[in-house]
């Protein structure tokens, strides 16, 4: 990869504003010091997801990720650091000095990104083809006019034109050194079983180019030109590292600002759909792209709003599809709306005979709620007052309310639906009942699942050793490196003075400033951190103050290592407005500039409590282990490190009761 020069790495990071970049893909909601929003990594209910706008930070408080806004690029995209570099760039108009590749370069760069690379060279030959050679324009371009597209419009959307030939393609992907394995994986190419050529896969083919959220390319749409009824219509990219079709939704990097903006997305189906619609000024729209509706791509859209209007066709397949969809919708908390165009239109037929105020009005006027669409389905061909078939409306209604997750809600669409069918409320609930328990075992299911898979994570905090209680340390190891993190430069007075502010004559002392990572060397030299990762991190930022004389906490936020990373930035936000549940989960809140003293105290005491009552519990059993060998030599020393603990041990109560150090979130002591 080139390497990007310093200065410009510079100007990327001070470019950074970390809301910004995230707003990109969740809606971020102020709540005091923090943002706040539904993490992009984890289906939640309740946001966990926090930003820090001045630290620069974000922690995903679900699935335990967190760090600066590079580190959140690399998550979300699966970017490399350079290329969450480039992206940020690009954004702030940054440029960056490209050095020219060579072909060892590309062989070295990791698969995925060279799968990118291909397809935008990809991208941009289709693109040629269309603009600039003569057959292109004739047939292409032609086309794309016919069918009223404008040219800022294939600009936008990269579309392009595959020429009628063999290895047009192929041929200069091949000169261009592009690897031929990423060639085929990609389905840009087919190797010939006679010759071992490569040859096109697309061929006299309109262009449409897919790309993810972010606008990286991950495949293709070939479309026919015309009617013909002797090749498929339409020729799509395979499946590949960067390319899951029931990860991607069509337009929907275009589109995902208007998403947020209108608080509403149009799912249609087909490519032509959305660019139209974008076209005629109506650009909150997205497309599944031929496939049903899958959870990844609801997901997708969460991330901007709440609300779907699935516009399909009216015929069979188009009406069964829509009716999966609304159940996917509904259990992921989605709020679904439907929408049949007349006499067999497709949104851009739609739009392009009656224009995008017809379209508009047309929603407004015929779009269904889904209960009032899956009714009207249920009921089409059903004869009216036959029991057997309002039985079975009953039942379709259900099953569809029964997929509603939250207990209030559930109940007040079955009161509502109920009165459309014209059944007691009673009988509806029944049936919702009903239907809810297979709902419920599938659930279950998943819950039990979840449970096993934390557990493996977490074997909880206690273990018992010989039947004395073997104390875990992490959390007060914890709360030190949260003070050491978030102060580590930040001078106290020397604690080892006395106590009063004040001499005997009523003048304020003076003490002496300490960094308060000083203070924590001494304290804790020679004892060992019982969690790896926080001891080696305590190592590294002593390690590191020790050299320079202070410390850049921010260094650990591009930590090569994922777990430190993690924990710093989880320590750097504060944890005041996390909700209840977390703090009962031992958060700490920190508050410096109150009580400077105490907040460094405290975690320095129980940290220290705590592990002398380890050593005492330890002291214990080697005791009882040594009394029943007989061994009183062993015992004598036993028992005198015994009293020397103890005794230990009531000066830091002592302390810790005259500091009032006990803050709430040591539940332990
Ligand atoms: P449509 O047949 O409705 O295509 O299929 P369209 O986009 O409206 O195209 P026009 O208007 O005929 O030009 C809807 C979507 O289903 C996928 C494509 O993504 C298409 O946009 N599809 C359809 C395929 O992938 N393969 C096919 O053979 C047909
Ligand atoms: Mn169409």
């Amino acid at each position: 990869m080139a390497r990007i020069p310093q200065h410009i790495v510079d100007q990327i990071y001070n470019a950074i504003d970390i809301v910004e970049i995230i707003s990109d893909y969740v809606t971020l909601k102020k709540k005091g010091a923090n943002f706040w929003a539904l993490s992009p990594f984890s289906n939640e209910k309740t946001p966990s997801f926090a930003v820090n706008p001045v630290k620069g930070i974000y922690k995903d408080f679900s699935s335990q990720k967190g760090g600066n806004a590079i580190n959140f690029l690399m998550e979300v995209e699966g970017y490399t650091y350079a290329e969450a570099l480039k992206h940020i760039a690009r954004k702030y108009g940054i440029e960056i000095e490209e050095e020219e590749e060579t072909p060892e370069i590309k062989e070295a760069r990791d698969k995925r990104q060279s799968l990118f690379i291909v397809n935008e060279f990809a991208a941009r030959f289709f693109q040629k083809q269309l603009l600039e050679t003569d057959a292109g324009r004739k047939i292409g371009l032609t086309y794309f006019k016919e069918r009223g597209i404008l040219e800022s419009t294939i600009e936008e959307f990269q579309l392009g034109y595959s020429p009628e030939q063999w290895e047009a393609f192929a041929q200069e992907a091949i000169q261009q050194q592009y690897k031929e394995e990423y060639l085929l994986e990609l389905g840009l190419v087919s190797k010939s079983e006679k010759n071992g050529k490569l040859f096109d896969r697309f061929r006299d083919r309109v262009m449409f180019t897919i790309t993810n959220q972010v606008g990286k390319v991950v495949g293709f749409g070939g479309r026919i030109l015309g009617n013909r009824k002797d090749v498929g219509k339409y020729i799509n990219s395979s499946e590949s590292d960067i390319y899951h079709k029931s990860q991607i939704l069509y337009g929907l990097y275009q589109a995902k600002k208007h998403i947020r903006d209108d608080d509403l997305c149009i799912l249609t189906e087909g490519y032509m759909d959305t660019i139209v619609l974008h076209q005629n000024g109506i650009k909150h729209v997205v497309a599944s792209s031929g496939t049903a509706l899958t959870i990844e791509q609801i997901r997708l859209i969460r991330r901007f709003t709440r609300n779907v209007l699935m516009i399909y066709d009216g015929d069979a397949a188009g009406v069964r599809a829509s009716l999966r969809g609304i159940d996917l919708l509904i259990k992921e908390e989605m709020h679904p709306q439907v929408l049949v165009l007349p006499d067999n239109h497709d949104p851009d037929s739609y739009v392009s005979e009656f224009g995008p105020q017809a379209f508009l009005d047309c929603i407004s006027k015929e779009a269904l709620s889904f209960l009032d669409f899956k009714l009207q389905i249920l009921r089409q061909g059903s004869v009216a007052g036959d029991p057997r078939a309002e039985a079975e409306i009953v039942k379709g209604m259900a099953s569809t309310v029964a997929q509603v997750a939250d207990r209030v809600q559930r109940q007040m669409y079955i009161r509502h639906v109920a009165q459309k069918v014209d059944v007691t409320e009673a009988l509806m609930t029944h049936a919702v009942e009903e239907a809810r328990r297979q709902v419920n075992k599938l659930e279950a299911r998943e819950r039990k699942r979840e449970a096993y898979k934390k557990q493996q994570e977490d074997p909880g905090e206690v273990k018992s050793l010989d039947g004395f209680k073997q104390l875990k340390l992490a959390h007060q190891e914890r709360e030190l490196l949260r003070v050491l993190i978030n102060y580590p430069d930040k001078s106290i007075p020397d604690m080892a003075e006395d106590d009063s502010l004040e001499d005997e004559e009523g003048n304020p002392i003076e003490y002496e400033q300490i960094p308060l990572i000083e203070i924590f060397l001494v304290e804790l030299e020679g004892l060992v951190f019982e969690n790896q990762i926080y001891e080696q991190l305590k190592q590294e930022i002593f390690q590191e103050f020790e050299e320079k004389g202070s410390v850049d906490i921010n260094r650990w936020l591009n930590h090569e290592k994922d777990d430190l990373r993690k924990i710093v930035s989880e320590l750097m936000i504060s944890t005041h407005e996390i909700s209840p549940n977390w703090r009962k989960h031992g958060a700490f809140v920190l508050d410096l500039d109150e009580n400077i003293r105490r907040t460094v105290e405290g975690p320095l005491f129980h940290y220290k409590n705590r592990k002398v009552e380890q050593l005492l519990s330890e002291c214990q059993a080697s005791l009882k282990a040594a009394q029943e060998a007989e061994k009183f030599e062993e015992v004598e020393e036993l028992l005198e490190s015994y009293v020397y603990l103890t005794n230990l041990r009531k000066k830091i109560f002592e302390k810790i009761g005259t500091e009032g150090a006990v803050r709430g979130s040591d539940a332990h002591l």
